[in-house]
């Protein structure tokens, strides 16, 4: 099992290290690396986003932070006593996450937001060390479809098995014991918008995942 966490420099996916030296070239003072998970080790909660944002998370070096991806994300985890102190949209700001972790299924940054099945592969061993060192997880938070999928794959389970909803618990039994899943649709910008996703209905994802904290 590899690291939790890639190297900044991660050379696996030439297509995302061309991209990744493009915007150092653009934006030297970016972060322009594979963005490691945030969070805390003892996580009881993982969320599992898609992958950076160009001048988001690929700008400040934490996922969600830089962009709009974090302005429903994190005031929903200071809502859930999942983190303590201050969220700044720009990432200059004392947040820590309490009991929870956020991490990408796709490490760096891709070209318009859509890693391909290649790169999500060749980075589907972080995500699984990610979870695997996680010794008190016991739920997973998986944003839009993309996220599922590769959790389930890096949990060794065919997604084909678990069908992906806004709001869908599947129950993942494995060698360390039952680790519940719950589904969301991704909070992008896209599905804010349009009211594909509302703030009450994510607020609901979390209501479930700490209920069923509550009852482990
Ligand atoms: N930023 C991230 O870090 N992950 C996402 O899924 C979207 C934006």
């Amino acid at each position: 099992m590899p690291s939790p966490e890639p190297g900044r420099d991660c050379p696996l996916c030439p297509r995302l290290v061309e991209y990744r030296r493009a915007n150092a070239r653009a934006e030297p003072s970016w972060f322009n690396g594979a963005v490691p998970s945030f969070g805390d080790e003892g996580a009881r909660v993982l969320i599992v986003g898609l992958a950076p944002g160009r001048t988001g998370a690929n700008r400040t070096g934490r996922p969600f932070t830089g962009d709009w991806a974090g302005d429903l994300l994190y005031p929903t985890l200071a809502r859930y006593g999942l983190s303590a102190g201050r969220f700044d949209p720009d990432g200059r700001d004392d947040l820590r996450l309490t009991g929870a972790m956020i991490t990408n299924a796709v490490r760096c940054a891709p070209p318009q937001n859509k890693p391909v099945g290649e790169e999500m592969a060749h980075c589907r061993p972080f995500l699984a060390a990610r979870i695997a060192a996680l010794a008190r997880l016991e739920v997973i938070i998986t944003l839009g479809r993309i996220a599922h999928d590769n959790t389930l794959k890096a949990l060794g389970l065919k997604p084909s098995a678990f069908a992906f909803g806004h709001g869908a618990r599947h129950d993942l039994d494995g060698p360390r014991g039952t680790l519940i899943m719950f589904n969301s649709y991704h909070c992008s910008r896209y599905n804010t918008n349009t009211g594909r996703l509302t703030e009450a209905m994510f607020h609901a994802v979390f209501e479930q995942a700490c209920a069923a904290l509550a009852r482990a």
